[in-house]
């Protein structure tokens, strides 16, 4: 009887051990993931390799210690490791997902969860298991990106069709405009008055093709006649219609690199895009400032296509201390017709114009700004090849 209740026990106590021991191995086979235990005061009491291939410490470096460790300083500041316990225990279960530190002071995006262990109605501590899923959060980032610079440019794309239709319809009207103009001015030459009128009506009507011209370009409707050009060159050719288009108080500054390799544009186009954005950087120094245009060669890809890869590119700046861009719309400043000028002073085509020029140009335009401190717009240009 005694021999057969001794064999029970030691087959009890064999799969009991080998049941600890299975569980042991399987703890320690599972490295994606750190799992381990805490008392119920929050201090590590087990330890498996993942909690070492995670999070970088050794079993004995850990045991005992507080699991805040593993906690940003401004995280332990703020409660938060005791918040995730409490929450644990008053929920049954608690899932997070949120930066953490390792070893070697490096971040990992963590997900964690973390369940208490409850033994005759009592806290006796926490399960608890960690997962670097900074990968993963990476690549989701990426992809949300790609899909907003993939919205923006359709939206831009959509906006350039209808703009095109509109614009063509407009253009035709002026030119009809334009001619009767013409002919009534050269009816009424005697009539100082009627010419005055006339010429006004001119003026305007000019201007008004001028913005539609703006409006092809942006809507990729206008033919643009690429040629060799050396940027440094226009930009010198420029510089005296930039000069009076700014007051005095604004400082107009060049840092052109030396020999750089043509580009392949329309250079009235071209012109009319550094102009826009010296102009807008006018309008965004009333008490004056300065404006920087700068050229350079560099390797670059198309910012708004995240398969590009980088090519050689001359790129012109034109950089402002003025008071930049509020952040909510940075954005759609590169739409046409936005505009934050009172009306008859902006139009809202200066960026767009920028915009499509570079883009039907084989190349891109882009817009940084800070608040308070100023802008800056770079268009990228590929290289001619005919003087490559
Ligand atoms: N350098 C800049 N600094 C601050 N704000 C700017 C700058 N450039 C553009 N913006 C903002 O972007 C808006 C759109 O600019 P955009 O050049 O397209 O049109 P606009 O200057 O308003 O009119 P237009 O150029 O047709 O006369 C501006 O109204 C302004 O609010
Ligand atoms: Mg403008």
């Amino acid at each position: 009887m005694s021999d057969q209740s001794s064999t029970l026990h030691d087959s009890i106590d064999d799969a009991w051990m080998s049941e600890s021991k299975q569980f042991r191995l399987l703890l320690n086979s599972v490295t994606d993931y750190a799992i381990y235990m805490l008392d119920a005061t929050g201090h590590i009491q087990t330890w498996n390799h993942g909690g070492e291939r995670v999070k970088g410490y050794t079993r004995d470096e850990v045991i005992g210690s507080h699991f805040s460790r593993f906690y940003e300083p401004a995280d332990v500041e703020a409660g938060l490791p005791q918040r995730e316990l409490d929450a644990a225990k008053q929920q049954g279960r608690y899932s997070s997902e949120g930066w953490r530190v390792r070893k070697d002071g490096s971040r990992f995006f963590a997900s964690v969860a973390i369940d208490p262990i409850w033994s005759d109605g009592k806290l006796v501590g926490f399960a608890k298991v960690t997962r670097d899923v900074t990968d993963k959060r990476n690549a989701q980032r990426q992809l949300e990106e790609a899909q907003a610079s993939l919205l923006q440019a359709q939206k831009l794309e959509a906006v350039g069709k209808l703009t095109l239709g509109l614009a063509h319809d407009f253009n035709n009207l002026l030119a009809v405009v334009i001619n009767a103009l013409d002919l009534i001015a050269i009816r009424v030459n005697d009539d100082p008055r009627v010419t005055r009128n006339v010429e006004a009506a001119l003026r305007a009507a000019e201007r008004g093709a001028l913005l539609t011209r703006q409006l092809l370009t942006f809507g990729r409707g206008q033919n643009l006649v690429a040629q060799p050009l050396d940027v440094n060159r226009s930009i010198q050719d420029l510089n005296d219609l930039m000069r009076r288009s700014c007051p005095e108080n604004v400082e107009l500054a060049f840092d052109l690199a030396p020999n750089l390799p043509f580009v392949e544009v329309d250079k009235p186009q071209f012109e009319a895009a550094v102009l826009n954005a010296v102009v807008n950087s006018r309008d965004a120094m009333p008490s004056g400032g300065r404006i920087v245009i700068t050229s350079a060669l560099r390797k670059v890809a198309d910012p708004t296509d995240t398969g590009a890869s980088k090519k050689d590119m001359v790129c012109v700046s034109v950089a402002d201390n003025g008071s930049g861009i509020p952040l909510e719309i940075q954005e759609r400043v590169f739409e046409p017709f936005f505009t934050t000028k009172e009306i008859g002073k902006g139009s809202g085509l200066g960026l767009s114009q920028i915009f499509g020029f570079a883009k039907q140009s084989g190349g891109h335009a882009t817009l940084s700004s800070t608040p308070g401190q100023g802008t800056t717009v770079v268009i990228c240009l590929p290289l001619s090849v005919q003087h490559a």
